[in-house]
């Protein structure tokens, strides 16, 4: 017996020094390791044994296996890393490949402005309040004065979904909102996406503004001159105007349409400003006593001004962007254009 292990230890030594590949160690494996294999013959073989040599020649065995067991398992780690360096060399980095280029993205022009906006404004005291885009007829329009059928409406004609709901046409919608929430005295700011069905070289069915709304004791149209001049001035230089024309919006009584000095040529007149020295940028006025009334505010005791920015005609100002259409492209090389 002890001769017969020791001519399989012999052998599968021998043997495993030829192997040269893989699918030569599996058919190692089987030939002496498995359930036919040649040492499980010899466990067998063990019913012939005198038992009391049956744990001497157990012991041998086992010894054997393991043997062959390490001899198999360091044959086989061998060809592993074998295997993994061809892997290795077949990926191995190609330096003359051109680079892989992952694009940085820019902030849009209109999002540059919202942010500048609400930092000067935050800054003053505003609260930012947001209102649904999806909005009901009443708090779009006649919350805001404007009842069905007013002819004021064709200024705004907005996408409906039904006969009272509607994508807002203005975020004045958040004054009504707003109004009939909180208690006065209170400043509010709201930005957001508006909808008109609009769509020419200078008009997008899609834009954005910024709307504000101030409600307290005494405020007057003083307050919101002085209070706009601070804002232009914040936004676009301390050289900058801002004039007052007389305008019309249902919400606001007396309405204003505010004119802001050419930031490109100092108010001098360029080609930005067609030669007036002014460009016409926003809307405000005293918020009307019958809007405060219908939100439940008494107007006897309060009273506001509002105004609203188109803040994508802001940006292109700022920006001195002369397309409104590349606005709404996302081109990445005109985004990176912009400061
Ligand atoms: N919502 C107006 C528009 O979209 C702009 C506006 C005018 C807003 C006067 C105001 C305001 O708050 O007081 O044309």
């Amino acid at each position: 017996m002890e001769e017969k292990l020791t001519d399989i230890l012999n052998r599968a030594q021998n043997e495993l020094k030829t192997i040269s590949s893989k699918e030569q160690l599996v058919e190692f494996k089987v030939k002496f390791l498995g359930k036919q294999g040649e040492l499980t013959s010899v466990l067998r073989g063990m019913r012939d044994v005198a038992p009391e040599d049956r744990p001497k020649i157990g012991a041998m065995i086992n010894e054997l296996r393991e043997k062959i067991e390490n001899a198999y398992a360091e044959k086989e780690e061998y060809f592993n890393k074998l295997e993994l360096e061809k892997e290795l060399a077949k990926g191995a980095i190609d330096i003359t490949e051109p680079g892989k280029n992952h694009e940085r993205g820019a902030l849009h022009p209109t999002t540059k402005m919202f942010n500048k906006m609400m930092d000067i404004c935050v800054a003053m005291g505003f609260k930012v309040v947001e209102g649904p885009e999806i909005e009901l007829d009443y708090y779009n329009f006649e919350g805001l004065n404007i009842p069905k059928n007013h002819p004021s409406r064709d200024m705004q004609d907005t996408f409906f979904i039904t006969e009272n709901i509607l994508l807002r046409s203005q975020t004045s919608s958040v004054q009504v909102r707003s109004m009939e929430t909180l208690k006065p005295p209170f400043k509010i700011i709201s930005p957001g996406r508006v909808y008109r069905n609009d769509s020419d070289a200078t008009h997008s069915p899609v834009f954005h503004q910024l709307e504000a709304l101030v409600v307290d004791k005494n405020v007057s149209m003083a307050d919101l001159k002085a209070m706009l001049t601070d804002i232009m001035k914040k936004i676009f230089g301390e050289e900058t105007t801002i004039r007052f024309r007389p305008s019309f919006f249902p919400f606001t009584e007396p309405s204003v349409e505010v004119d802001v000095s050419c930031p490109t040529c100092n108010g001098k007149g360029c080609k930005v400003c067609k030669g007036t020295g002014f460009l016409e940028l926003l809307g405000a006025g005293i918020v009307n006593p019958k809007v405060l009334e219908m939100s439940g505010i008494n107007s006897k005791e309060y009273r506001g001004f509002a105004f609203g920015f188109g803040v994508d005609r802001f940006a292109m100002v700022y920006d001195g962007i002369t397309d409104l259409r590349n606005m709404f492209k996302n081109d990445i090389r005109f985004l990176k254009q912009i400061k």
